[in-house]
């Protein structure tokens, strides 16, 4: 559920980071770890609390597209024309960048992320920052994901808690994720937009906003095989950590099966956590209910659990890292994910954080 801000707690936000700190906020995709995105010492204090390699670019969070042209430049009409149905929302934009732009955020590139989020707290200290600004220089908080690199994205403060909590200066609990996995990542810098990383505005929204003439938006053409070759190989030229094949990953092993292999699996094994949209056949297995909120329910130890997914994928997508979270604290020797549809656009940002979370870990 939706918590606001307290008064105290906005003014204690923008004073730590006005003055360099760093501090987790709500948006509508997940908690972001942020910091002034023109301040190289605090940027450094994200990559140092998360753990992350200093060549993974970071996210500008701006409050409005009066400050894109501040960040970015030679934005193509394609680029407007997105940000105006989409934004505030789940949807970032990889455009070329401005020149002052600091290389810890593009790490070393030449273009920035920029995103606009909408979730009334991100709104609010986006909001005041850019009013106690001095003079015209447009405000933007870097924002990663708020966990350690590689681990399963936070979707309540209090998955920052445990993971960041001794690390950053201030969380801001502002109840549960809305849209629950990251936002969709657009490459804005040629003729044809193209997606980066799916979320749930897919392939289809965009088309529908695009000019019908166009050539359409390309989708993404990985698969967490050939992204992971990208990223050994150094002909990348972007560097996407979400396309790090082993991302995003629970701690217990995890694997991704298909719903008519499911029963059969889970009978070869004695001790497991299912996320499945189906219930179970099989006996003897504990059942929890992904629509009631983790934290009314206890994790009891049991060998055999199930966790019931939402059929509908927005859902499914709000629910996934909070059962994926729950899941993990079972200590399970295996959580198994039914697989849900695939090469279908609406399920598109789901299966790459499935694909991702049940990759074999290096
Ligand atoms: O929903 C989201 O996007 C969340 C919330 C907090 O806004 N943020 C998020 O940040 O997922 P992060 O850092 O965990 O993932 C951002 C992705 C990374 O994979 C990064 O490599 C990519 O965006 N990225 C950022 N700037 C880029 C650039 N200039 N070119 C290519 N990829 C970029
Ligand atoms: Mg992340």
């Amino acid at each position: 559920m939706y918590r606001d801000i307290s008064k105290k707690q906005l003014i204690q936000a923008i004073e730590i980071l006005s003055s360099g700190g760093i501090v987790a906020i709500p948006t509508e995709t997940v908690y972001g770890l942020a910091a002034d995105a023109t301040n190289p010492t605090a940027l450094k204090k994200i990559f140092a609390a998360k753990n992350r390699p200093a060549d993974h670019p970071l996210i500008v969070h701006i409050a409005n597209v009066d400050q894109l042209a501040y960040w970015a430049q030679e934005i193509p009409d394609y680029a407007h024309k997105l940000a105006t149905a989409f934004w505030p929302g789940p949807m970032t934009l990889i455009l070329r960048k401005q020149d002052h732009v600091l290389d810890i955020i593009t790490g070393g590139q030449n273009t920035v992320g920029l995103r606009i989020p909408q979730h009334p707290i991100a709104q609010k200290i986006l909001q005041s920052l850019s009013a106690s600004s001095t003079g015209n220089q447009a405000i933007g908080l870097a924002a990663p994901s708020a966990n350690s690199f590689g681990q399963i994205s936070p979707t309540l403060a209090k998955h920052v808690q445990q993971d960041l909590g001794n690390k950053i200066d201030l969380i801001i609990d502002g109840g549960i994720c809305s849209v629950g996995i990251e936002s969709t990542i657009i490459d804005c810098t040629s003729d044809q937009p193209k997606i980066l990383r799916p979320g749930m505005i897919s392939e289809e929204d965009i088309n529908k906003t695009l000019d019908s003439n166009s050539q359409g938006i390309l989708p993404i053409t990985h698969t967490s095989n050939t992204s992971q070759d990208l990223l050994d190989s150094n002909t990348t030229p972007l560097r996407v950590s979400g396309c790090l094949a082993s991302h995003y990953a629970p701690k217990t092993q995890t694997v991704l099966i298909s719903a008519n292999q499911l029963e059969n699996y889970c009978s070869s094994l004695n001790n497991y956590t299912v996320l499945s949209r189906h219930k179970p056949k099989l006996k003897k297995v504990k059942l929890y209910d992904s629509r009631l909120p983790t934290s009314f329910v206890n994790p009891t130890e049991h060998p055999q659990n199930w966790i019931l997914m939402p059929e509908d994928h927005h859902a499914y997508a709000h629910s996934l890292y909070e059962q994926l979270h729950f899941a993990d604290q079972l200590n399970s020797q295996q959580i198994i994910i039914e697989d849900v549809p695939e090469n279908n656009m609406h399920w598109a940002g789901i299966r790459d954080r499935l694909l991702k979370a049940s990759h074999p870990k290096n």
